[in-house]
């Protein structure tokens, strides 16, 4: 089982003297590194973003782009990981509701962890434990934050169970982890990370594992949980076409940054950036035809350890030719407004980039 209650995250520079922003969650300049044999990992390098209560981010890129380490960063979970026992840098800010995260007394981010914030992970088997029942661990979920008899919990429990659409929950309460199917395990950690209402709730890909059928329940009851609790929710997918439907807004990350983020619509139907139409070209669509096969951005991810001066998207950019107006190949490109609350980070003027989308890219998907 994942130990929570560990973090080996060493807390980097605090930063908690600019003022309290207003927004429920909001993330500044959050860097996370983990130093390595082989070099700095600079998995997170510099990723900023806000969301309210009751609305939902969905974060999208390529496997390796760190959009796990950025909700274990939110989430205050970084074990020293695989590769050996050093500790994760982290910087940057993270506010959530008035108190800054990084800063904080660990202790304190402890209880909201659970409490005010949540995480649904990947792999449900990861984040149960498989010698106790789903029922003892939902109750232990609750009696943590609640000091409430056992008899009470495991009532929350059933309910939670059964809200999640788990049938005969009285029954199933009772049962290990391993006696579930995947779509059960995974019902079952959303119970769990529910218990407390949670105001924020991460989903870190929580559909990957399952059948179409049982990540389209999964995805509809996650929208109905926030509907009815009002929480912050931060969905995690390779899938655009997912967090088109689900999110208000989009962040598409690359190579631990940000590279586009705006209002869902926008990024969907009027991206900015070259990675952003890739990841578009890449995705299966119910009016394309079975056999046509689905184009893959080409290329590999960057490395995350020498990461090159410039554009990182670069070596894999078709428009990486197109003659740009006074600036340097090694300059990195910054986020810049392409539209309302729209940002896009590409050294192409917009009007460059709306023509390639107009003209080239839109009528090709
Ligand atoms: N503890 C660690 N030590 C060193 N590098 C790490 C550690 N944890 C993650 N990384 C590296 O950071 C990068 C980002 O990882 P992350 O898990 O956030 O990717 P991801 O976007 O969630 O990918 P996926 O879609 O496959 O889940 C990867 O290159 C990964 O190898
Ligand atoms: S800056 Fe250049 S290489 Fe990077 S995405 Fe824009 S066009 Fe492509
Ligand atoms: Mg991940």
């Amino acid at each position: 089982m994942t130990d929570l209650s560990k973090t080996g995250a060493a807390v980097g520079e605090p930063a908690a003297a600019t003022p309290a922003p207003s927004s429920f969650l909001e993330v500044r300049d959050l860097k996370v590194h983990f130093p390595t044999d082989d070099g700095l990992v600079k998995s997170v390098d510099g990723l900023s973003f806000q969301l309210e209560k009751g609305k939902t981010l969905g974060i999208v890129g390529e496997s390796g782009s760190g959009k796990s380490v950025t909700s274990l960063g939110i989430m205050g979970l970084h074990t020293a990981g695989q590769y050996g026992k050093r500790k994760a840098q982290i910087s940057g800010e993270i506010w959530l509701n008035g108190t800054e995260l990084l800063s904080a007394d660990p202790d304190h981010v402890r209880r909201l962890r659970g409490r005010q914030m949540a995480m649904i992970f990947q792999d449900p088997l990861s984040a149960l434990h498989p010698y106790y029942t789903i029922g003892q661990q939902i109750v232990e979920a609750y009696r943590v934050h609640h000091g409430v008899d056992k008899k009470t919990a495991k009532r929350r429990a059933v309910e939670m169970l059964d809200r999640v659409g788990i049938p005969q929950p009285d029954k199933r309460v009772d049962s290990y982890p391993h006696e579930f199917s995947g779509g059960m395990r995974q019902r079952a950690m959303i119970a769990m990370s529910l218990v407390n209402n949670p105001e924020l709730l991460i989903a870190d890909e929580p559909t990957t594992a399952l059948d179409v059928t049982v990540q389209a329940q999964i995805l509809d009851l996650i929208r109905d949980l926030q509907k009815e609790f009002g929480s912050a929710v931060i969905i995690i997918t390779h899938d655009l076409g997912v967090v088109a439907e689900l999110a208000d807004d989009i962040l598409v990350m690359y190579g631990g940054r940000c590279v586009e983020r705006g209002p869902a619509d926008k990024v969907f139907y009027e991206p900015r950036h070259p990675y952003t139409w890739g990841l578009l070209g890449s995705m299966p669509r119910l009016d394309r035809e079975q056999q046509e096969r689905l184009i893959p951005v080409k290329g590999s991810p960057p490395s995350l350890i020498n990461v090159p001066s410039g554009c990182a998207f670069n070596p894999r950019c078709p428009y990486a030719d197109v003659p740009k107006d006074n600036v340097t190949r090694t300059v990195r490109p910054e986020l810049a407004e392409v539209g309302s609350r729209h940002w896009a980070a590409c050294h192409m003027t917009p009007e460059q980039r709306e023509r390639i989308w107009t003209e080239e890219i839109a009528p090709k998907l």
